[in-house]
């Protein structure tokens, strides 16, 4: 998989009919359904309701919605509010205000057909732009994938879904793991349920077993008893923010695994695209940590006998849930940062040498190209 086709994509521009098309993540990993988005509503609902999900398809979906927003109304008025609309789907992956904040800066000076048209250039910029991205994470980890494996199997641990699903191709922390399959390097994933909504279970296990990558689903309270017993020789996870100071914000469930690998000197490596970092948060403190239904931890979704779709209610009927969807692993818990600009060190000296890096590159840019990804 060195060049993955257009098949193994989570969002495409379908240039006939003129719309995007998503894959719609609930449904898997029964069914794989296309879904075209056609109005700012349908972009909105994608995003809130996570038929696209993962901080970086997030954001290329949501600048497709501002392109789409613009292309039906170009006024200043639209442009507004078609951006505060996309903007409150979900609070805290912050690719999209990244991604909403690429599109509306780049078009605010224009007006009418030209506004349209650079809207959606810019949208289409940004999903070529993730794809370098993910695949440059995917070179970088894989060096340490390849360190650590001495020709062995290499088990990584892995939460959530952070691979081509939660990306436009590639993913983030899957990224080096389909590159070193690729090269023949023999590895093999366990894969973290990921209670409650089951990203584990549905979309990471579904991708990796098409890929042919060797994984095994674990619950998620049996992985600090993996670690333990030397199963697992890295832990890669994703980010939906990472605060200036390396603090790392991802799916709950990711910070536990963080104290068991360093209970057990395991690496704990975070892969992320540089603009999952907010530079205006100091600390994880500062970011927002989604709140979702409790209904999502009170049901379990699944097929019946008959395969077909089901919710059913697990809880007793009086129970009180409370159901945070993020945490946030400390910088001193990271063993490093895997960015599409190299590894760097998850504490405000690292990321001060990210970010210089990415200024000296955006200077050696073409202007069009500076900003991006
Ligand atoms: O709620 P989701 O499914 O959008 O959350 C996504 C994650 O938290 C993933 O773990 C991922 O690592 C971050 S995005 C690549």
């Amino acid at each position: 998989m060195n060049n993955p086709s257009e098949e193994l994509s989570s969002l495409r521009w379908n240039s006939t009919r003129g719309l995007v098309e998503i894959i719609d993540q609930t449904a898997l990993p029964h069914d794989v359904r296309w879904v075209a988005l056609d109005s700012l509503d349908a972009y909105c609902h994608a995003i809130n309701a996570m038929q696209v999900r993962g901080a970086p398809l997030i954001g290329v979906t949501a600048a497709f919605g501002l392109a789409q927003a613009l292309a039906e109304d170009a006024s200043d008025f639209a442009l507004r509010s078609a951006y505060a609309a996309l903007l409150a789907t979900r609070p805290t992956a912050v690719n999209l205000r990244w991604a909403l904040d690429q599109v509306s800066d780049a078009v605010r000076d224009l007006a009418g057909s030209e506004r349209v048209a650079l809207a959606h250039s810019k949208a289409l910029a940004l999903r070529e732009a993730d794809i370098k991205s993910c695949a440059s994470i995917g070179d970088h980890g894989l060096g340490l994938l390849r360190d650590r494996g001495k020709g062995d199997v290499i088990n990584v641990l892995t939460h959530c879904n952070a691979g081509w699903l939660a990306t436009v191709q590639w993913g983030t922390a899957l990224a080096p793991v389909y590159k070193a399959h690729a090269q023949g390097l023999p590895v093999h994933v366990w894969v973290s349920e990921t209670r409650p909504r089951n990203q584990g279970m549905f979309l990471t296990a579904w991708e990796l077993q098409r890929a042919g990558v060797p994984c095994t689903l674990v619950a998620d309270n049996s992985c600090g008893q993996l670690i333990s017993d030397g199963k697992v020789d890295c832990v890669i996870v994703g980010s939906d923010r990472t605060a200036a100071n390396g603090d790392v914000c991802n799916k709950v469930g990711t910070y536990l695994k963080a104290l068991a690998a360093q209970a057990h000197d395991v690496p704990f490596y975070v892969a992320l695209p540089a603009s999952t970092i907010d530079w205006k948060c100091a600390s994880g403190a500062d970011i927002p940590i989604e709140q979702r239904d409790t209904n999502e931890l009170l049901h379990a979704e699944g097929l019946d006998n008959q395969g077909v779709a089901r919710s059913v209610r697990m809880a007793g009927p009086a129970v009180v849930a409370h159901n945070p969807a993020f945490d946030v692993t400390p910088a001193q818990l990271v063993t490093a940062l895997i960015t599409d600009q190299g590894t760097f060190e998850a504490s405000t000296a690292g990321l001060a040498d990210l970010q210089q890096r990415m200024s000296k590159e955006a200077g050696a840019a073409p202007a069009s190209q500076a900003g991006v990804a």
